[in-house]
């Protein structure tokens, strides 16, 4: 893998902030983009731009074949049965929501049980109250030990005659852990219940295949994965998408209007209605080119090195705790430091240029179980070096000396 022809794509990671080269480790809050994807978006717009799947001039036709293009890299790049099973949203947090929504009024009463993790981000855990607010649903936690692992046989024991469905994520924002997701998934099955995966985290880092993963949905954000915000994606079980109720209703996603009866479009259009994020979706494409020319399997070994390096390095500086030590770990690293809050840490580290996440991201739940307030995170991108890493240690030891601390 040649990672300076790889960060010479990123013209962000060129830029000085506060004076210094920028280090950016805030992969999983939103990765940067690439060189392609940013031509797409510039490319498309100037030369190709059309709405879609409406009219049938010849830029429109173009824009729907690339739009669709995008759909069929997705389903190979996830390995899905089919495009129909590919549907774009807003980002993963509308595709959890889509599910929560025409999953629970399909199938959730009053005292049904939803169960989840406590691993869990808002975008896997909302949804799913509202399902507790509005029809009655009980939600369950399946609990962690202290290394941030699920304890599989708690989740088991959690398990009832009510359940009827389980969402959990691929890989934790917080611990970095990645979840056995076919170890659940064959739990669920045998009791026939549904698992939702929000992979959120996993889909810049880990091989996605969901007929081996055998999930009934599995939720992405395009803006992690290389790509540009305003898409994610869902992927659902044809057989659900076949039996789900709409979700938006408007243009698109129609197929006869009457005053007293409406028609669905065909899958995947009936989940899809008003005007996409046209250019968007059809710079994603780029992005998982980006992906494939590395390699998935260059990629892992690259972030699995340099998280080993992080946690190393880490593990040396007095005082910095890192949160969790899950059996099979990702290049997101949480931790604290005894005596400097994390905000104070994210914003000394960003005097060097250093760009990393503080607060509790987004996952309240986790940090209460663990007895955290708030964590300072690093995580890591298939553009970011050892380099990198030494310049966050190095201006982690300045906090350390500004707070006085032994
Ligand atoms: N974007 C959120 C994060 O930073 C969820 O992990």
């Amino acid at each position: 893998m040649d990672i300076n022809s790889i960060r010479s794509q990123f013209p962000i990671l060129s830029k000085k902030i506060n004076g210094k080269q920028l280090v950016y480790l805030d992969s999983s809050n939103s990765s940067q983009k690439p060189l392609n994807v940013l031509n797409s978006l510039d490319y498309f717009y100037k030369n190709e731009f059309s709405n879609i799947g409406r009219s049938i001039h010849s830029l429109a036709v173009n824009a729907t074949n690339k739009f669709e293009e995008t759909r069929i890299s997705v389903k190979n790049f996830i390995n899905a049965n089919s495009k129909e099973e590919i549907i774009f949203t807003k980002n993963a947090t509308e595709s959890i929501n889509l599910i929560a929504t025409t999953f629970g009024q399909m199938s959730i009463k009053k005292g049904d049980e939803i169960l989840i993790t406590e691993l869990e981000h808002h975008s896997n855990y909302v949804p799913w109250h509202y399902l507790r607010e509005t029809r009655g649903a009980i939600i369950k936690f399946a609990p962690i030990n202290d290394d941030g692992d699920i304890i599989i046989e708690k989740f088991k024991e959690l398990i009832t005659s009510k359940t009827k469905i389980i969402a959990v994520t691929h890989l934790s924002n917080v611990t970095g852990t990645i979840v056995p997701i076919k170890e659940i998934v064959e739990i669920a099955r045998k009791k026939n219940i549904p698992v939702l995966v929000d992979g959120c985290q996993s889909a810049p880092h880990i091989k996605i295949d969901v007929k081996d993963l055998d999930c009934d949905f599995y939720a992405i954000s395009c803006h992690k994965v290389y790509g540009p915000t305003g898409v994610g994606i869902l992927y659902a079980k044809k057989k659900w998408l076949e039996k789900l109720p709409p979700y938006n209703g408007g243009g698109g996603m129609i197929s006869e209007v009457n005053k007293n009866q409406i028609t669905y479009a065909p899958l995947p259009e009936k989940y899809e209605a008003g005007t996409m994020p046209t250019a968007e979706v059809v710079a994603f494409n780029e992005s998982i080119k980006f992906m494939q020319s590395i390699g998935i399997d260059n990629i892992i070994k690259h972030e699995n090195e340099l998280t080993n390096y992080t946690l190393e390095k880490l593990k040396k500086i007095n005082s910095v705790n890192i949160v969790g030590n899950p059996r099979n770990k990702a290049g997101v690293i949480s931790f604290t430091i005894k005596g400097i809050h994390p905000h104070d840490i994210s914003t000394i580290v960003d005097e060097e240029g250093v760009a990393i996440r503080a607060g509790h991201h987004c996952c309240q739940i986790l940090h209460k179980r663990l007895n955290l307030n708030a964590t300072a995170r690093a995580s890591i991108g298939v553009y970011n070096t050892k380099e990198d890493i030494d310049v966050l240690c190095d201006a982690i030891k300045n906090c350390r000396k500004i707070f006085e601390l032994k």
